[in-house]
């Protein structure tokens, strides 16, 4: 007799996995990591409060996996967490090509933010980058809340907790995610700090930007992040580079 056709219904408990258009676009995504922030500014922010050196370094929402391979040629290890399979293949592909220093020093984790398989008080330093599954936006769809919690669960006493966010109030890229994006909603940039205030938080703005090795490289990334708003948003934008403002949330355990 032929098996029982099996249901599988998603567990509540299954994480809220935003659905980043850099998992189905691998070439795109990784341009964009590269002509964002060129200067390294995020990076040198973070090591002000938190030196990575030695350090075990948990990455979540890691993505392809730019971030966390760059961490761990100086974190002791880094562990990256991530949800999605397509993301989950860019990120296992990225290792292999890595060299025998790096490749030992970064794990791949199949999780999502809200149950994360690390012991607790086991990291260092979190890193969450343009983590969509954390902030107000995302407590219409799901709470963030077990996210926030597993994070400061696993890091350890006197760990820290970045969150690299957009920053909605000034800058170009602002600009276009209040003409042309999701940052339209009068009052939203104050609802995002006044968020991660409530939890401990502080903010920081790194002034930064995208710079393209081309005006076709900056629309190709313009695209993939303003779908059909793109060919208007590039209007708003002259040459090969965007001025960029992140934000930063960030907290000791
Ligand atoms: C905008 S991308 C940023 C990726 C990476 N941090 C970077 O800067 O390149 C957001 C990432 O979060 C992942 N993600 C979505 N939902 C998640 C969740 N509930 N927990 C952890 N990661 C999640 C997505 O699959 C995607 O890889």
């Amino acid at each position: 007799m032929p098996d029982e056709p099996r249901l599988i219904t998603p567990l509540p408990t299954e994480p809220f996995v935003y659905d980043y258009p850099g998992a189905h676009d691998a070439v795109t995504y990784e341009l964009e990591n590269r002509i964002a922030d060129p200067d390294g500014r995020i990076e040198a922010l973070m090591e002000a409060h938190a030196p990575m050196r030695g350090r075990v370094v948990a990455d979540i929402g890691a993505g392809g996996g730019f971030h966390a391979v760059r961490y761990a040629e100086r974190a002791a290890h880094v562990f990256a967490v991530e949800p999605s399979a397509k993301m989950l293949a860019q990120l296992h592909r990225r290792i292999a090509g890595e060299s025998e220093a790096i490749r030992p020093r970064v794990s791949v984790m199949a999780a999502g933010a809200e149950a994360i398989p690390l012991a607790d008080g086991s990291v260092d330093i979190v890193h969450s980058r343009f983590a969509y599954f954390f902030g107000p936006e995302r407590e219409q769809v799901r709470s963030c809340e077990p996210g926030i919690r597993e994070a400061l669960r696993i890091l350890r006493p006197g760990g820290h907790f970045f969150i690299v966010d957009n920053d909605l109030r000034e800058g170009d890229f602002a600009a276009l995610l209040r003409e042309f994006g999701y940052a339209a909603e009068p009052g939203l940039a104050d609802r995002i700090d006044a968020f991660w205030a409530g939890r401990g938080f502080a903010a920081e703005t790194v002034m930064s930007e995208w710079r393209a090795p081309s005006r076709g490289a900056l629309e190709r990334v313009v695209r993939m992040e303003f779908g059909d708003a793109a060919e208007a948003a590039m209007t708003r934008v002259a040459g090969h580079r965007i001025g960029y403002r992140y934000r930063i949330y960030h907290r000791a355990r």
